[in-house]
């Protein structure tokens, strides 16, 4: 049987600060397969970080794009953890863990090309909601793994994951179906749902047959799945 891939959403985010340094050692200690983070371009650099404003994760406030970089550092993300960049969770996870960036904006895409592509390792997968950017992400780096982020079970997403030749297909937990993973899997596209929070979530991804999930709490996860 192919192994379950258990993915730390946003590193271990049911323990630890979300998109932290502190929160991807949790998800790799506790067995994650692989770590999943967001990044967005500020001011001029690739910072790791989910929302557009400030103010849910940190202890400050307003959109992430106003604050210049040293003041984005200056903020605590929680447990007074900095916001990390790209290349410190890149160096944190190398010889590690495969890394699976989401990218959240359309300005980070060029330059997380440019970073991935400049550097040996090959186990980073690219992945986004907004299809444009995996389009111009695919145009820069041909090779780079790209995994489709879809909201809804359609054929808009095979269709987009063939064109753009991608590894893997990202499906919210919501529309999964036993039949939606099927024509995937017809496609050799292996199906990482997201986001397992609870035992309801992990029965439903196993129910239909998914190869892997995005998880919270990815210790649990993958303690569950060996049960
Ligand atoms: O990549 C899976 C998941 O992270 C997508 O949604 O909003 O948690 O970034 P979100
Ligand atoms: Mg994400």
């Amino acid at each position: 049987m192919k192994p379950f891939i258990v993915i730390g959403h946003r590193g271990a985010c049911a323990h630890e600060p979300e998109n932290t340094l502190r929160s991807i050692r949790r998800g790799i200690h506790d067995g994650a397969d692989m770590i999943e983070i967001d990044v967005r371009l500020v001011d001029g650099e690739i910072v790791v970080f989910h929302d557009d404003t400030l103010d849910r994760t940190t202890d400050g406030n307003g959109s992430v794009y106003a604050s210049p970089f040293p003041e984005l550092r200056a903020l605590s993300a929680g447990k007074r953890e900095r916001i990390p960049t790209l290349a410190e969770v890149l160096a944190l996870t190398g010889g590690q863990v495969p890394l699976n960036i989401e990218l959240k904006d359309r300005l980070v895409v060029a330059p997380v090309c440019s970073l991935v592509d400049s550097m040996p390792r090959e186990d980073v997968l690219l992945s986004s909601f907004d299809w444009e950017s995996l389009r111009e992400a695919r145009h820069l780096s041909p090779t780079v793994p790209i995994g489709i982020l879809t909201e809804g079970a359609g054929e808009a997403a095979l269709m987009e994951a063939a064109s753009l030749r991608a590894a893997s297909l990202h499906p919210a937990l919501t529309c999964l179906t036993p039949e939606y993973v099927a024509l995937a899997r017809a496609r050799r596209l292996p199906v990482y749902p997201f986001t397992v929070r609870n035992s309801e979530d992990l029965g439903k991804v196993r129910a239909c047959g998914a190869d892997g999930c995005f998880a919270d709490d990815p210790g649990w996860v993958r303690a569950a799945m060996s049960e």
